[in-house]
C-alpha cells in the first residue's frame, strides 16, 4: 500500500511515515512523529483512536496536529514491568499559533 502525503502538509525533522498511511491536506508532522498502517493514533480532540483498517490506510485527517507520545502497556508482563510502547497522538488541530511555526520553518528551509 503507497504513502500519500497531500499538499501544504508539514513534516518536522526526524519523522516517518511509512506504507499504508495518507496525511490529508494541512496536517502537521511534529519532530520524531512515526506512522504506519500498525500505528494506532489518539486525537485528543475528537476523542477517537485511528487505525488503519482491512484494506484501508491509516488516514490523518485535514489540519491535525500530530504529536510523538507513549501508552501504557496494560496487561501481562509489559504491564508488571511498567513498559509502554510508543503512540502517536493528535495533540491539536491547526490554529494560530500552528500557522506561525509554520511559516517560519518554511522560511528556514
Ligand atoms: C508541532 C509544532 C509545529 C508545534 O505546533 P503548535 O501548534 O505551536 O503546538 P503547541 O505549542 O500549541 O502545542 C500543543 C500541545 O502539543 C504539545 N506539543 C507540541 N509540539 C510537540 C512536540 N514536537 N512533541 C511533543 N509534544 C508537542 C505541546 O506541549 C502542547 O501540549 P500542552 O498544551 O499539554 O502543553 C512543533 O512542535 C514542531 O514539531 N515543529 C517541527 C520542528 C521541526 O522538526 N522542524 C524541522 C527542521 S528540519
Amino acid at each position: 500500500m503507497s504513502v500519500i502525503i497531500e499538499d501544504d502538509v508539514m513534516v518536522g525533522g526526524n519523522c516517518g511515515v511509512y506504507e499504508g498511511t495518507v496525511v490529508k491536506r494541512r496536517a502537521v508532522l511534529a519532530t520524531g512523529v512515526l506512522l504506519n498502517q500498525s500505528t494506532p493514533v489518539f486525537d485528543l480532540v475528537r476523542g477517537e483512536i485511528l487505525r488503519a483498517t482491512d484494506g484501508q490506510p491509516l488516514v490523518i485527517p485535514e489540519d491535525a496536529v500530530v504529536a510523538p507520545g507513549s501508552r501504557a502497556i496494560t496487561q501481562g508482563p509489559g504491564k508488571d514491568w511498567g513498559l509502554s510502547v510508543s503512540a502517536a497522538i493528535i495533540v491539536k488541530y491547526r490554529d494560530a499559533k500552528t500557522e506561525g511555526k509554520v511559516q517560519l520553518e518554511d522560511l528556514l528551509r
